[in-house]
């Protein structure tokens, strides 16, 4: 495909974004009902493939979830079948079954918007032992690999002791229920899918970067999605990222992994070796009804670009929690969704999270050097949090502003409302930029924006995700993308901090977009900042009728340790 002239192409996604928000008297576009008979199958295959069995995990991996934000704790593993086995395992495998009367379901250590999956997955290796040279499209659901793509031999283009995952998405998996909306959700799947990876590579001792520079068209060529004839009929697949991982320490930064590689030999490579397989149809008969959402991807198609690196800043160590804690692996499997949040009398009498636990969680989410997972971007923060504080030890409920990049502060001073509070908490940590912008009961308010969802209103807390938005994307309409890639990379350390919390998160794509600039007095047609998800977390409630059942109980598979 082609990409669109570049200001036509902003217009265009400028246009998408607006026209796919829900506002109260009507939401974005989408299917009347669903149509159940062309309800798309939840696993791509590609048939004609040879396949190979990974190993599963047996018991949970050493590394603890603690630390995970501690690199010189964890020692590197060697790069083998085995390792790499479990990196997908814990990034994008099965977490667990889930069955209800006659209908079974599979949950994935990445969450995504109505559980559709879009994310497709496929790694490249060269020199690794066990799996052959080349390109592999990872089934999640038999944990194995599909050999797509044999390279031929010749000399290794990949640093030693790395490999590629890359990730593309199926934006029919999502449009099928969603509608317009559809091409937001691919997005935040795709960045909660970039941090499950990152937190997976950081088990094993390894790094994860995103090779930013990339263009879409050599990321369509290495995982052979441009392929026309592979895929026919079925459904097409979108290219997202590539990230390259590394096993061995390095104090390189993104930029030297980026040219540590070239991604355009390494597309020569694939575009000139055999190739294997034929995609499956994921819907017997539907009709391409969203067009907007094709015309949102030609405009975000991100060419080749030279990338300007940006430095975290020096932030004084995240507050660990004390004591041995979970393993990992634990935290990264038990991630689950909320559905309802339990209210009962004795639970309100009690905190759920304390003002410290707060500070430690929104202390996560910024970014650091050497850190999962903000190291495996390489740009400057662009998104930050509103919080409605409902149940929080130590602090008084209502509305808050959490900032991820200090020099913003004064732009959002100018352009929301001037009657807020912007009081810091007096025991907030210094470099943490939280502020109270109005106190009181924000419970009916979150519930109202989130769709009128309940669990925005009974948990703890929850969020809005607000993007430095317009500035951002002038002459790079791709950073849309991004955008919402970043929000899905914060999104996953709120489940995981929330998992080790003893609580339990929810991402929520259904907002109402303007009603939330409203809230804060941002003007209609202010493009300045944008509201691109929003989260939640509490104590979730049980649903008794519905069973859980192990995540590969039903392969008979040797396993890993
Ligand atoms: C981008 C995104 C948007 C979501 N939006 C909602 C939502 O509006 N309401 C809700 O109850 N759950 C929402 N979810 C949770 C999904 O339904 C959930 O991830 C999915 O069913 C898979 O379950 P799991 O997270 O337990 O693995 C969202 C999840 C993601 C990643």
């Amino acid at each position: 495909m082609k990409p669109t002239p570049i200001n036509k192409a902003l217009q265009t996604i400028l246009a998408y974004h607006q026209q796919t928000k829900h506002h109260f008297q009507r939401y974005a576009s989408g299917h009347d009902g669903l149509d159940w008979k062309n309800q798309p199958k939840p696993f791509r295959t590609f048939e004609d493939c040879t396949e190979l069995e990974l190993p599963l995990l047996i018991q949970p991996a050493n590394a603890l979830y603690n630390d995970l934000y501690q690199a010189e704790k964890i020692s590197s593993r060697a790069l083998s079948l085995k390792s790499v086995a479990q990196l997908l395992e814990l990034s994008l495998g099965i977490s667990a079954w889930k069955q209800y009367d006659n209908t079974r379901w599979a949950l994935r250590c990445n969450p995504s918007s109505g559980n559709l999956h879009p994310t497709e997955s496929y790694i490249i290796t060269e020199n690794c032992e066990g799996i052959s040279d080349g390109v592999h499209h990872y089934v999640s659901r038999d944990h194995i690999l599909e050999k797509r793509c044999q390279f031929k031999h010749e000399k290794s283009l990949l640093p030693d002791n790395s490999f590629l995952v890359g990730l593309s998405s199926i934006h029919w998996r999502e449009a099928w229920k969603y509608g317009e909306r559809a091409f937001r959700y691919c997005q935040l799947d795709a960045g909660h899918a970039i941090s499950s990876i990152r937190y997976a590579a950081a088990v094993s001792g390894w790094q994860a970067h995103l090779l930013t520079s990339a263009s879409d068209a050599d990321i369509e060529t290495i995982l052979g999605i441009n392929r026309e004839a592979d895929f026919a009929a079925a459904e097409r697949e979108h290219a997202d990222v590539m990230l390259l991982i590394m096993t061995e320490s390095t104090t390189q930064s993104t930029k030297s992994s980026d040219t540590l590689l070239s991604l355009k030999k390494l597309a020569n490579r694939a575009g000139n070796s055999q190739w294997y397989g034929q995609a499956n149809t994921l819907s017997q008969h539907h009709l391409d009804d969203w067009p907007v959402i094709a015309d949102a991807a030609l405009a975000c198609i991100k060419p080749e670009t030279d990338e300007q690196i940006w430095q975290a800043p020096v932030f004084p160590e995240p507050v660990l929690k004390p004591g041995s804690g979970k393993a990992a692996s634990t935290i990264i499997k038990q991630r689950r969704s909320a559905q309802g949040f339990d209210v009962s009398e004795q639970l309100f009498a009690e905190p759920l999270l304390t003002e410290k636990a707060l500070y430690r969680m929104l202390d996560l989410t910024l970014p650091r050097q050497a850190t999962p997972p903000w190291d495996a971007i390489s740009w400057e923060p662009r998104i930050h949090l509103l919080i409605f504080i409902h149940r929080v030890e130590g602090l008084e409920s209502g509305l808050y502003l959490f900032l991820r990049n200090d020099e913003i502060k004064m732009k959002f001073k100018a352009s929301l409302k001037q009657d807020l509070e912007w009081l810091k908490p007096d025991d907030c940590p210094e470099h943490l930029q939280l502020f109270r912008l109005a106190a009181g009961d924000a419970r009916e308010a979150a519930k109202t924006l989130s769709c009128h969802q309940d669990i925005a209103s009974d948990g703890a807390l929850s969020f809005g995700v607000l993007a430095e938005y317009q500035s951002k994307l002038i002459n790079k309409p791709w950073v849309y993308r991004q955008l919402f890639w970043e929000a899905g990379i914060l999104g996953q350390v709120l489940y995981l901090e929330a998992e080790s919390a003893g609580l339990r998160g929810t991402g929520i794509g259904c907002y109402f977009d303007d009603a939330v600039h409203e809230l804060m007095g941002l003007n209609k047609n202010d493009d300045t900042l944008q509201s691109l998800y929003h989260f939640t977390i509490g104590k979730a409630l049980k649903d008794n009728r519905i069973q859980t059942l192990p995540s590969y109980a039903h392969l008979q598979r040797s396993n890993s340790g």
